[in-house]
């Protein structure tokens, strides 16, 4: 890959150690995917921030590094929320070390910010046809689909040093030719609110790192399309979509020959009624209007068991009188993290979510059961005995 005079410079270390390592990651990924040059970045999402996830080894490294980040960069959640991480369940000890992690990070002038809906809350981050730097799954399938930015699946390192550097290599999702869909997927039935997410679980196995394009029955609103993408992104790797009349670069390619067609029965299949033990919703993490359905939903009545509603601090601050009517049922909200990537959600048997990704990872990652319901299902099941 080209770099220029500048960059050169940074390669052999005039900038110090931390930018080097920085772009030598990015070299190493533009040799390794055949990219031509590095190109600039709007913005980096940065994920590897849990300390369930990274562990001691990723503490001892971010806190090693010094420098300023080059562009606007927003952490991924967090393994607590950091207000109320004893009210979690969280130990003294994975507490510090998750400030620490956090702390690091914000020194290299990263936001403090812990979500993977970043969009959700600064609109200065990406925009269509811009460049970024993201690496939570759901965030990058939102970035590249629904907002029609350009972001390859960045690893945590990857996101860092583009971060850095302000630049990130030219490659995969930031071509045109990358961007084709490469499977048609026409569902019969129509959907709504979790459907979405259960559709993703079941297209994601099918097509891997495919594109796929979607013809449905309606028109999916930007919270449904959300759930869509994250869940292929868990299921499969599918960093992007389209949607005929619902996502900005669906008309601008020709139609794929590969299709596949996806039942009814299909969706249906995927939920189940269980007992949970806990009922998790905000993966990805809540909306305002996510929150506002779940409000209303659980409108005069109690939670009789433990029933977690994750979303990011800037609007848990920003919308107390909401966050209030859903706590006056007893249920939580968390912050800065979620029911995936928080320790605390691994003392619970069998977790209830309406998220098709949440309901991939939770097995693997939670060690408990998932079952997948419906949001309204979701609350029956909390305020039930
Ligand atoms: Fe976000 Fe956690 Fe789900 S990071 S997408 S809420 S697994």
């Amino acid at each position: 890959m080209y770099l220029t005079p500048e960059e050169e410079k940074i390669l052999k270390g005039e900038r110090g150690a931390t930018y080097q390592k920085a772009i030598e990651i990015l070299a190493a990924l533009g040799d390794i995917y055949d990219a031509d040059r590095l190109i600039p970045i709007k913005s980096a999402q940065i994920a590897g921030v849990s300390y369930k996830t990274i562990g001691e080894a990723g503490l001892e490294w971010i806190s090693d590094l010094k420098g300023k980040v080059a562009v606007p960069s927003i952490l991924n959640p967090a393994g607590m929320d950091r207000g109320c991480w004893k009210e979690m369940g969280i130990s003294r000890d994975f507490a510090a070390k998750q400030e620490k992690i956090i702390l690091a990070y914000e020194a290299l002038g990263v936001k403090a910010e812990c979500s993977c809906t970043p969009y959700a809350i600064f609109d200065n981050l990406a925009g269509s046809g811009d460049h970024v730097a993201w690496s939570e799954s759901s965030a990058i399938s939102y970035a590249n689909s629904v907002i029609g930015a350009r972001t390859n699946r960045e690893g945590g390192p990857g996101a860092l040093s583009a971060a850095l550097i302000g630049k990130t290599p030219n490659y995969g999702f930031h071509l045109d030719e990358n961007r084709q869909p490469d499977v048609l997927v026409t569902v019969e039935s129509k959907l709504h609110d979790s459907d979405y997410g259960a559709l993703g679980y079941i297209v994601g196995a099918m097509v891997g790192d495919k594109v796929p394009f979607f013809k449905l029955r309606s028109i999916p609103s930007k919270d449904e399309l959300k759930s869509l993408g994250a869940a292929m992104a868990a299921s499969g790797a599918v960093a992007l979509y389209h949607v005929s009349g619902a996502t900005p670069e669906a008309g601008k390619y020709e139609m794929p020959v590969e299709n596949i067609t996806i039942e009814d029965w299909q969706i249906k299949e995927i939920y189940s009624k269980e007992k949970p033990d806990l009922i998790a919703f905000g993966c990805p993490h809540a909306s305002v209007d996510e929150l506002e359905n779940l409000a209303r939903l659980l409108n005069g009545k109690r939670v009789k068991k433990e029933v977690w509603v994750c979303t990011s601090r800037s609007i848990k601050d920003k919308y107390p009188l909401l966050i209030k009517r859903i706590e006056r049922s007893g249920a939580k909200v968390f912050c800065d993290t979620c029911m995936v990537v928080s320790p605390a959600s691994e003392r619970f048997k069998c977790m209830m979510v309406n998220s098709g990704k949440a309901h991939k990872y939770v097995p693997n990652l939670c060690g408990s059961k998932s079952i997948m319901a419906t949001t309204e299902d979701c609350i029956a099941e909390a305020v039930s005995d």
